[in-house]
């Protein structure tokens, strides 16, 4: 039970008077009996169904299997809507909005009589969001993503979501694939609920979640279909409820020791660089100190395990049934690369939850041992004049020949401006070309859309190249590869040195020394900054306007300035 004794959720159910008859009251029009209001724990379920979000259509029903478990174990369970993110329809990029989901289900929490909550995940912004919110409100969490999608089947190969679709692309620009070959695969690719079931930022978000020990052990590969996932469900809901007796919140479990775990266990999975974002700005919630450059010392001595795609051959099917995460986090544990003693929503140490963990397959979850890769080869983090304030880059999704290059950039102002140009035969470009994308970050776009792994220029293409350095202030898909320098911070929205690079500009880009230097002299820069004028602002009204003129650079995690930080639960006026 919560220090200072009762439920929180008393103040509303437990009233007397015109107060309680009005919290009761209308609850009661739903067709509950009165004895849900005798001071049992309530536990909010906060869902990012939508079918506008494809990744998070089957959610509704995940609740049904939560809110079994809650009664189960003695709480009374609500379901209400949280903002639902989906990656692939929402304009400018959804990131955009992961600030304002945060803040909604933030404020929602706290606004409600809810001693609980469990947060129903699945697209990618949608764990971070939700994580986030839970931070900030500090109430008994924990997570159920939705699972991903089943394997894509096409043409008797696997194929995985996203990772294919860029894949598929260049073979349609390069003449490999017809469109209507295309149109046929795209069915193939996406036949289950789920999210992305390729090693991308869904999916490693849900890995996060479990790592940082605010999921329960397994939760993050079940495929969304696979009836465990619903038992997973149901066993939260009971554990949410247990939570709450004994008081155990997210500030107890997402402590620096969780988010040293995250960090390795993502270079272990071969994650998608937006975890460096996100998790930066859910350390940011709780006052826990996470800096960039943890990314690339924590990560460094730990190899890549899973063998999944973008970086590898399997898919989020193939890694459940090898074992699924404990199996990854087992291997981390017995070879120091864990702090085990990390308590988790089930109430024990991390250490204890894997300890068992068997693999069933060597090949799709390798041994510390005989590594998938070796360490070292995770995110590293680059810095130099052109990004004072970091970068970041996949090595294991790079080109080994292009960790260290040195070209002449090739600017463009905006990705529409690049693809106007990118079929031109006459472009002047080669394959040791640097292109420069840039007014892309959080500020500029605005959002910081996944849009820095440009498709490469057509005559490169039909030449066979299929990798070429590319510099940008944006994101890139977890799903997707290739030798890209993301989050250049300062972004170039607000005139960091990203702004000032002239096409015909030397760069150099040093992976193993972590630099990333444009060979343009400091007095030179100084002239191109004096001459440098900041962009109109993309609207005078509503979020965008709030966001743009709050967002903090990818750096310390792309959340709002006023955001960061916690208001914990208490609401200590009544609405009556
Ligand atoms: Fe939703 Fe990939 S589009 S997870």
């Amino acid at each position: 039970m919560p220090s200072g004794g009762g439920l929180r959720s008393t103040q509303w159910f437990g009233a007397t008077g015109r107060s309680g008859m009005a919290y009761r009251g209308w609850m009661r029009s739903q067709g509950f009996t009165p004895e849900v209001f005798d001071g049992r724990p309530v536990i909010g379920i906060a869902t990012t169904w939508s079918e506008l979000a494809p990744c998070n259509v089957h959610l509704h029903r995940v609740a049904e299997s939560v809110k079994r478990g809650v009664w189960q174990a003695g709480g009374f369970p609500l379901e209400f809507p949280a903002m639902a993110l989906g990656e692939t329809l929402l304009r400018p990029t959804a990131m955009l909005y992961r600030n304002l989901l945060a803040m909604e289900a933030e404020e929602l929490m706290r606004a409600n009589p809810l001693d609980g909550v469990v947060l129903l995940s699945g697209c990618d912004k949608t764990t971070p969001g939700l994580l986030m919110a839970a931070a900030s409100v500090d109430l008994p969490a924990v997570m159920v993503t939705g699972g991903p999608m089943l394997n894509g089947k096409y043409q008797g190969t696997d194929v995985g979501s996203g990772t294919a679709v860029w894949r598929f692309e260049e073979d349609l620009v390069a003449g490999r694939m017809t469109q209507e070959e295309c149109v046929f695969a795209e069915g193939c690719m996406a036949r289950s609920n789920g999210h992305c079931m390729t090693m991308g930022t869904a999916s490693t978000m849900a890995s996060m979640a479990e790592a940082l020990g605010m999921q329960l052990p397994y939760s993050a590969t079940w495929p969304a279909v696979d009836a465990r996932r619903y038992e997973t469900a149901q066993r939260a809901g009971q554990v949410v409820v247990g939570l709450v007796r004994d008081d155990l919140r997210p500030s107890a479990i997402m402590t620096r020791a969780a988010f040293e775990n995250a960090i390795r266990v993502n270079a272990a999975i071969g994650g998608s660089t937006n975890a460096v974002i996100h998790l930066l700005a859910i350390a940011g919630r709780l006052g826990v100190p996470l800096a960039l450059d943890d990314f690339d010392v924590l990560a460094r001595d730990v190899p890549t395990l899973v063998n999944l795609q973008p970086s590898g051959q399997y898919l989020m099917e193939d890694f459940c049934y090898a074992g699924g995460l404990p199996a990854v986090m087992r291997e981390l544990a017995e070879n120091g690369l864990l702090h085990a003693d990390a308590i988790t929503v089930t109430g024990s140490a991390v250490g204890a939850n894997v300890a068992d963990a068997p693999c069933w397959n060597r090949e799709v979850v390798k041994s510390v041992a005989e590594p998938f890769q070796p360490a070292g080869t995770g995110t590293a983090v680059l810095r130099g004049n052109l990004a004072p304030g970091g970068a970041v880059i996949k090595q294991s999704a790079s080109s080994p020949h292009l960790l260290k290059h040195r070209g002449r950039a090739l600017v463009f102002d905006s990705p529409a401006d690049y693809y106007a140009v990118s079929n031109d035969p006459d472009l002047d470009v080669d394959e040791d070309t640097v292109l420069v994308i840039r007014y892309c970050g959080p500020r500029g776009y605005p959002g910081m859309p996944e849009v820095s792994n440009v498709a490469l220029p057509r005559k490169l293409l039909l030449r066979g190249v299929r990798d070429m350095v590319r510099i940008c202030d944006g994101r890139m898909s977890g799903t997707a590869y290739g030798t890209v320098v993301l989050h250049v911070a300062p972004e170039a929205a607000t005139g960091g040195p990203l702004a000032l690079v002239r096409t015909g500009d030397w760069i150099t880009l040093d992976v193993p020394a972590r630099t990333l230097t444009l060979e343009v002299g400091d007095e030179e820069l100084t002239a191109r900054r004096a001459r440098w004028e900041p962009r109109a602002p993309h609207a005078s009204r509503g979020w965008t306007h709030l966001y743009t003129e709050h967002v903090l650079q990818a750096d310390t995690g792309a959340d709002l300035d006023f955001l960061v930080g916690a208001s914990g639960h208490p609401v200590p006026k009544d609405s009556h």
